[in-house]
């Protein structure tokens, strides 16, 4: 029998050239992506979902404002030697886990925010000519496994370009890219349309498409040959669109939560959630809810 090969997905982008705006003032001079949930800024979780998920070269395309997230993954040497005299080895070693020494950051600059498929295009050449992983930072999915293992593991199963997709209320398709698919039953099913923030009466499903995708590298070439879409922006949507029906895309419905922390509710529904999960804060936070509520 023949088997054929399956790629391996060794890389993942996070495109964090956004402007942020849902978010100011925080975000003047603060990138989004480095907002945090209880104690970790939101890049540090996508990073650790794709490092879970087995990659080890994480491409950051960021712009200007954008610096401290290239300090929090370099070392911080004055703080390292600090903590070490102070004998504060719990610290040290949450400060030198933030970027194993297996793990590969590298950076690369979106020169104006023309929109997401923008982003992913200034990626191409650290990528070259192979499937990879594209994760949206200020969506932080909690899953388990994490849904981009999720996703590796179904990719395994039949290649291509592959989509998180979840059950949205038909009147927030506006905020989605929302797809059609062959098959409404399987987890795992081939997408056969897509359409960036169609209105409710638009929209061909109530699949929404959240910020964790794995994309077959003939996605350059579709970004590139789609005018602008939706905002005078280049979408990702659209050069997704691009490949239905050329190759295989598929939806995956993963198990497990995402929490929009580039709006101000998903955020802040993401820092109670998070923080009733850590055994160090959860009764403390219980209480302070109660009490809250019976005011
Ligand atoms: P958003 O649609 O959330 O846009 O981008 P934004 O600018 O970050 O935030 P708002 O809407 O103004 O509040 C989705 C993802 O795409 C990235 C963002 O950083 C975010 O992770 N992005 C968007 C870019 O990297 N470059 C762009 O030009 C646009």
């Amino acid at each position: 029998m023949v088997k054929t090969l399956i790629p391996k997905i060794t890389k993942a982008v996070f495109p964090v050239g956004g402007m942020g705006t849902r978010f100011l003032p925080a975000t003047k001079a603060i990138p989004k992506e480095m907002l945090p949930v209880v104690d970790k800024p939101l890049i540090q979780y996508a990073v650790e979902e794709a490092y879970a998920a087995g990659i080890r070269q994480m491409i950051f395309v960021t712009g200007r404002h954008k610096r401290s997230i290239e300090d929090h993954f370099d070392t911080a040497y004055e703080l390292e030697a600090e903590l070490e005299s102070q004998h504060k080895d719990v610290m040290l070693a949450v400060v030198r886990s933030i970027k194993p020494e297996d793990m590969d950051c590298i950076f690369v600059r979106q020169p104006r925010a023309l929109g997401l498929g923008h982003a992913v295009l200034c990626a191409e050449n650290l990528v070259g000519n192979e499937p990879f992983a594209v994760l949206l930072a200020d969506d932080l999915m909690v899953g388990e496994p994490p849904v981009l293992k999720q996703m590796i593991q179904s990719f395994s199963t039949a290649p291509g370009t592959v989509l998180a997709v979840q059950e949205v209320p038909r009147e927030h398709t506006k905020r989605y890219g929302i797809v059609s698919v062959h098959s409404d039953q399987r987890a795992y099913a081939a997408v056969d349309g897509i359409v960036e923030k169609p209105a409710p009466e638009d929209a061909p499903s109530t699949l929404g498409v959240a910020g964790r995708y794995i994309l077959s590298p003939s996605i350059f070439q579709s970004i590139r040959s789609q005018p602008r879409g939706v905002g005078g922006e280049i979408q990702l949507t659209d050069g997704i669109a691009g490949l239905i029906g050329v190759e295989p895309v598929y939806s995956l419905r993963y198990t497990g939560t995402r929490y929009d922390c580039g709006s101000k509710d998903g955020f802040l529904q993401a820092t109670i959630d998070l923080a009733l999960a850590n055994p160090e804060l959860a009764e403390s936070v219980k209480d302070h809810m109660r009490a809250s509520l019976a005011r």
